[in-house]
This record gives C-alpha cells, structure tokens and sequence, in this order.
C-alpha cells in the first residue's frame, strides 16, 4: 500500500475548504446521522470521567458533543491539518480541567506513542484507509474499554457506489479513495483483541457497532 492511497490522501482531499464547510454545516444543524448512531450508542452507559481518543476525528464533533457528559480528557487524531485546525477551534476550551490534545499524523504508525483512552472512536475512519484492519488493532490496543466506530455497511449498493466515486477519483488524478471493508474481516480483529460486540445499528448508509473490552482479556 503507498502512502498516497492512505492517510497522506486523507490528508489531501480533507482540506481546509471542506473542513470550514463541514464546521458551518455543524454549527447549523449538529451531528451528522452517522455520529448521531455513535453517539446516542455510547449514552446509552455512563461516561463521566472517563478518558476519550477520537481516531479521524474530523472537526471533532465528538469530543465537543461528549464535553457535557462528563468526560475527563478527550485526544483528537487526525491525518488532515485542516480537519484538526477546526477541531481546535471547534472542541475550544470546553475540556476544562484537562485540555484536549490535537495529534497529527496517520494513526497507524503514530498509535504506539499516544496515550491509552477508555473509549477510542473511530466515526467514518475505515471507510477512508485500505486497511481496516491496522487501524482497527492499533485503536484495540489503546482502548481500556469501549471502542466504537461507523462503516458503510457492506451491501451490493455501497460497494457499486463507492466504486463508481473511486472511478471519478481516478479520473480527476485525485489519490484518494473509499473502502467498503466486510465486516466479518473487522470483527475478527477485535475479537483476537479482547473485545465483544455490544451493540449494532445499521441505517441505509452507515453501520454503528459498539465493542467492549472482555473483562478478563
Ligand atoms: C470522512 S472523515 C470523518 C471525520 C469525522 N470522524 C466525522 O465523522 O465527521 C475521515 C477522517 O479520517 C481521517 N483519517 C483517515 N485515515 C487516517 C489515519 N490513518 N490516521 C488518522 N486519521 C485518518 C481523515 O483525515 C479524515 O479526517
């Protein structure tokens, strides 16, 4: 896999003109439908006090939607400087007592060095890499007890979509490119890690699944 199918394409096509739009569209109307899954899927147990890693995080709606609920910290990854230029701005001064961090760089090599989190998210992150399966062990491996995350549920429709965006892509010369990766693969992953699946919701476009740490793994 070269760099420029992966997080460093990422990094491109998420520039600073759609992270300034994907923030106004936040401000106007809130969550977007997959994090809203994510969300309301991680309410549903108590978070208060605990440690959050945000995988991809975009402009960081999660950790600005989680400050109220009492999370202790949150950590923002991203590949995209201007995605984690907005998160800044966006997540601000809400994490009072333990400002957020805002990490650059392709998760699956820098996940070593970060620090472990009780819940690690990754919303519309697999979707974006070719190999589901690295970001999904090393998000494992620093998850103390929940990892959730979205992907695009792995019917005949999406993967004719994507392949259809992907052949644009190529077309316009852009390296980026979008994965619908099967989700028997990536279970697999988190269940040699340690994990269960604990809850799963699927909507036309995207599949919600919340996983948690085995309590003897
Ligand atoms: C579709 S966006 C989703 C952003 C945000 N999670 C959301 O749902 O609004 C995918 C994000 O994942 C990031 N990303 C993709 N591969 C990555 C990697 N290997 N390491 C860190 N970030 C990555 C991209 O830069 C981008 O910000």
């Amino acid at each position: 896999m070269t760099c420029c199918a992966g997080h460093c394409a990422a990094a491109g096509f998420f520039d600073a003109r759609i992270a300034n739009r994907d923030l106004r569209r936040y401000h106007r109307r809130g969550p977007d439908s997959s994090t809203r899954m994510l969300l309301s899927g991680l309410r549903r147990g108590m978070l208060d006090g605990l440690h959050l890693l945000d995988v991809g995080s975009g402009i960081g709606v999660i950790a600005a939607e989680l400050a109220v609920d009492g999370l202790a910290s949150a950590t923002l990854v991203d590949a995209s400087p201007a995605y984690l230029e907005a998160a800044r701005r966006n997540v601000g001064s809400r994490y009072v007592s333990c400002p957020a961090q805002f990490i650059l760089g392709d998760f699956a090599s820098t996940a070593a060095s970060l620090p472990e989190a009780d819940i690690v998210t990754l919303d519309r992150v697999v979707c974006c890499y070719p190999n589901a399966e690295t970001l999904l062990s090393a998000a494992a491996a620093r998850s103390r007890r929940l990892l959730a995350f979205t992907h695009p549920p792995y019917r005949w429709h999406m993967r004719a979509g994507f392949a259809l965006m992907n052949f644009f892509f190529g077309l316009a010369r852009n390296p980026f490119r979008i994965f619908v990766h099967p989700p028997q693969q990536m279970a697999a992953v988190l269940e040699a890690a340690g994990f269960d699946l604990a809850s799963h919701r699927e909507s036309f476009f995207w599949s919600f699944r919340l996983y948690r740490r085995r309590s003897s793994a």
